[in-house]
């Protein structure tokens, strides 16, 4: 079968002719072009879109550079050894050299060499993934199949090419797991065995990398699969003691993804550290290098907890409300209102974010100035004061916000 229609098809028309191109360019200098990676797969699977993995074996920079010199465009940049960026107006293309890889150490970013595309693939995570499409005469269209990638996706099978692929790089245990989750695959009997056996070479990846492929998993549409995955895995208590999913998580994210525009990563996150204990669930969060944002989150979170009682306080005021919720993450008010218990609690917070944090008074400093209100602390008190009545509807209007303005100066303040 030959797959050059398939990826025309799949691809913006000048694109496709920018790299029919390249691989022209490259087949004259003996350097062919390649589509690895993820995106084959896709192709294969009928899956549509994907980042565009072009690998060239020989030297992507030298062959960018013979592109630009012969048909215009620019590269733009080199940011790591053996790739290029070219650019060609709207048009990018991002270039890799084919390489071998050596692992100093478990865990360890790898020590890169050039190589050929066969050694390439061989780098790789899972066979499924280490598919290659040929871009270059005479052979363009043809695919490359060292590892029976094409008989895995059909039987539907995630699996690794060598016994010790998890112990090279053990992001390869998360990456396996959301995999079979988005393709609704099955992770190999071997590989599964190899994955169990390799657990802890988790501990042997930085946190950074551990971070981001959890991020990557609260970015797939349906993260719960693969979190429940990874807990029935043991991976989860793996990267933390504490850490689990279970059905209520998915009750909660599915949850989450009914109520428009709040199935976020954040939001996910938050749900998943709700039932952790805040000595835990800061522990993880500041362990792994949450950015501050996300850290406040799950601060704000905690804080939240705290409060659920006096949420629930009979005849609590809006602007009572207010004063408890006002600056807290909304991040972390969706998780708390989709994940506490009582019913009333749920609806006062959508109450404040839906309603309450967004009034504002239409007088501002500004206007209380001219209407002869003079500037200082008893001012800030003053429009707290004015926002109070807004949000208890003791005020509705520019007119009845100018009146009790009034009456305030000739009273001698609010209090
Ligand atoms: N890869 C690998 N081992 C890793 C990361 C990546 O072998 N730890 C290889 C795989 O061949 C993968 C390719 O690099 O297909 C590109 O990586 P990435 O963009 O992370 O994966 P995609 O397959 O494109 O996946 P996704 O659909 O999630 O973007």
């Amino acid at each position: 079968m030959n797959y050059a229609d398939t990826i025309e098809k799949s691809l913006p028309p000048d694109l496709w002719s920018l790299i029919t191109l390249l691989g022209e360019v490259g087949a004259s200098q003996d350097q062919r072009l390649y589509l690895v990676g993820g995106r084959v797969r896709d192709l294969l699977l009928g899956i549509e879109g994907g980042d565009l993995d072009l690998v060239v074996e020989g030297d992507a920079m030298a062959l960018a550079r013979s592109l630009a010199g012969e048909h215009g465009g620019e590269v733009v940049s080199h940011p790591r050894f053996g790739t290029a960026k070219y650019r060609r107006g709207e048009l990018t293309i991002d270039l890799a050299s084919a390489r071998t890889e050596v692992y100093s150490r478990p865990g360890a970013l790898p020590l890169v060499r050039p190589g050929s595309i066969d050694k390439d693939l061989s780098r790789r995570d899972f066979t499924i993934n280490s598919m290659a499409v040929c871009l270059s005469p005479p052979d363009k269209g043809n695919l490359l199949d060292p590892f029976d990638g094409r008989a895995d996706l059909e039987a539907r099978l995630i699996r690794v090419l060598h016994s010790k692929s998890f112990i090279d790089d053990a992001t390869r245990i998360m990456r396996a797991i959301r995999y079979e989750q988005r393709l609704n695959f099955k992770i190999e009997d071997a590989t599964r065995g190899y994955l169990l056996r390799d657990l802890s070479y988790l501990d042997t990846v930085g946190v950074d990398r551990l971070r981001h492929e959890l991020q990557l998993f609260l970015e797939e549409g349906r993260p719960e699969g693969a979190l429940l995955r990874a807990d029935e895995l043991g991976v989860l208590k793996a990267m933390h003691p504490s850490l689990k999913a279970d059905g209520w998580t998915g009750e909660m994210f599915r949850k989450a993804r009914s109520a428009a525009q709040v199935a976020t990563p954040e939001v996910y996150l938050a749900l998943l550290l709700y039932r952790i204990s805040p000595e835990d669930a800061l522990d993880l969060v500041k362990g792994y290098r949450y950015a501050s944002d996300q850290v406040r989150i799950v601060s704000d979170l905690i804080k939240l907890k705290t409060l659920e009682k006096g949420l629930g306080a009979p005849g609590l005021k809006p602007r009572e409300l207010y004063a408890l919720l006002h600056g807290l993450a909304p991040e972390a008010l969706t998780a708390f209102s989709l994940a506490c218990e009582s019913q009333r609690t749920r609806d006062i917070i959508v109450q404040y974010l839906d309603e309450l944090r967004h009034v504002k008074t239409y007088l501002d400093g500004h206007k209380l100035k001219l209407l002869g209100v003079p500037q200082g602390p008893g001012m800030g008190r003053m429009l707290k004061a004015l926002l109070d009545a807004r949000l208890d509807g003791e005020v509705a209007n520019r007119e009845a916000e100018v009146a009790l303005v009034k009456r305030w100066l000739a009273e001698g303040g609010p209090e």
